[in-house]
């Protein structure tokens, strides 16, 4: 496309692909706001009545963020997002590079519901978008995120609304036609949420429905899709549904394959799952799962030609680690770490 020069094209080409490769290499989140880590941090500490001001939660936070870069290595992980302010406020990002951790910056802003859909988020943040991606690019930044939570109950309840999801599709082709501009490969995260009553088969519908119109609007927007990522949630059934309890990673592999196949373009080159508060074990079994059915594909099967299905893990990562970092035992939270890391990489290859 005219607005990319062949020398910018070809750089986001390849750390599009470098954040998915080699097999069973990923991404870590850590790009939760403040106010969510402070969230974390509080409940996974043994006092979670603590009486910090703004001032020592700022320390704290750092100070996580600090032993969580300083217990990681690239074994396993590829990138790193991460907030703003550990970005361009702490300054973290060169422990990560250091390594040979390509760092992201988280683009979104913050949620507001649609006046007449409560339940559904209008995602800000676009107007200021290109000088901030520009300055994180600045701080060492490649890739950047954004995440638009997409609601999802059954038929009758009637959620995602068209329109919710029009908007969610223009706003993340936006964002990513930004962020190539700022000389960042975009990830879109549809968010697609299972809290509520939708069966299996309606998750994988709205999934499908979602991933399809944004990549109609990211193509309008002449986004490079060879230079971009996606970040989906798995389709599953919602936790207000009989089915939650009797689901196999096995059904829940093939929905997924299917929905990738289904709707997420050839050129793109990787996916990456979000754990999205799942059990570790659990969100490790559903991407291993998967894998292992792209893994028996035959060359006839449309799961062959499906791109790396790999990890970009918040929670389902850290989880472990920060409990034990609360309690100030570094070495067992560098345990922790190692372990999670090496689930996830097992899992990008079929074999957790
Ligand atoms: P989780 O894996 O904890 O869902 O975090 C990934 C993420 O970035 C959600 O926006």
């Amino acid at each position: 496309l005219p607005h990319h020069s062949v020398a910018v094209a070809k750089e986001l080409t390849s750390v599009a692909r470098a954040l998915v490769s080699p097999r069973g290499k990923g991404i870590y989140a850590t790009d939760e706001s403040p106010d969510v880590i402070e969230g974390m941090l509080s409940a996974a500490s043994l006092n979670g009545q603590e009486n910090l001001n703004e001032e020592e939660k700022k320390d704290r936070r750092r100070k996580w963020r600090e032993a969580a870069y300083g217990a990681l290595t690239n074994d396993h992980i590829s990138g790193v997002i991460l907030y703003p302010e550990t970005l361009l406020d702490f300054k973290l990002g060169e422990t990560l590079t250091k390594k040979g951790i390509i760092l992201g910056v988280r683009a979104h802003g913050e949620l507001a519901p649609f006046p007449a859909s409560p339940f559904e988020f209008i995602v800000q943040g676009l107007d200021d978008l290109l000088p901030k991606l520009q300055a994180a690019r600045a701080a060492g930044a490649r890739f950047s995120k954004w995440r638009a939570p997409i609601a999802c109950t059954s038929e009758a309840l009637g959620l995602p609304s068209t329109v919710s999801l029009e908007v969610q599709a223009e706003t993340l082709a936006v964002f990513a036609s930004i962020s190539q501009q700022a000389g960042l490969v975009p990830i879109v995260e549809p968010d697609v949420e299972f809290s509520a009553d939708a069966d299996l088969y309606r998750s994988v519908e709205v999934h499908q429905k979602a991933i399809r119109m944004i990549y109609t609007r990211c193509l309008e927007h002449g986004v490079l899709l060879e230079a971009s990522l996606i970040k989906p949630s798995f389709p599953q059934p919602g936790l207000k549904h009989p089915s939650r309890k009797t689901i196999t990673s096995e059904e829940i592999a093939l929905a997924t394959a299917s929905v990738i196949a289904n709707s997420v373009p050839a050129s793109v080159p990787g996916v990456v799952f979000l754990s999205g508060g799942l059990e570790p074990s659990v969100a490790m079994k559903y991407l291993s799962g998967v894998n292992a059915l792209v893994n028996k594909a035959g060359p006839s099967s449309p799961f062959s030609r499906l791109p790396p299905l790999s990890f970009s893990y918040g929670r389902a990562l850290q989880g472990e680690a920060m409990k034990h970092w609360v309690r100030g035992d570094t070495q067992a939270m560098k345990n922790a770490f190692d372990n999670a890391t090496k689930g996830c990489s097992d899992a990008a290859k079929g074999e957790y």
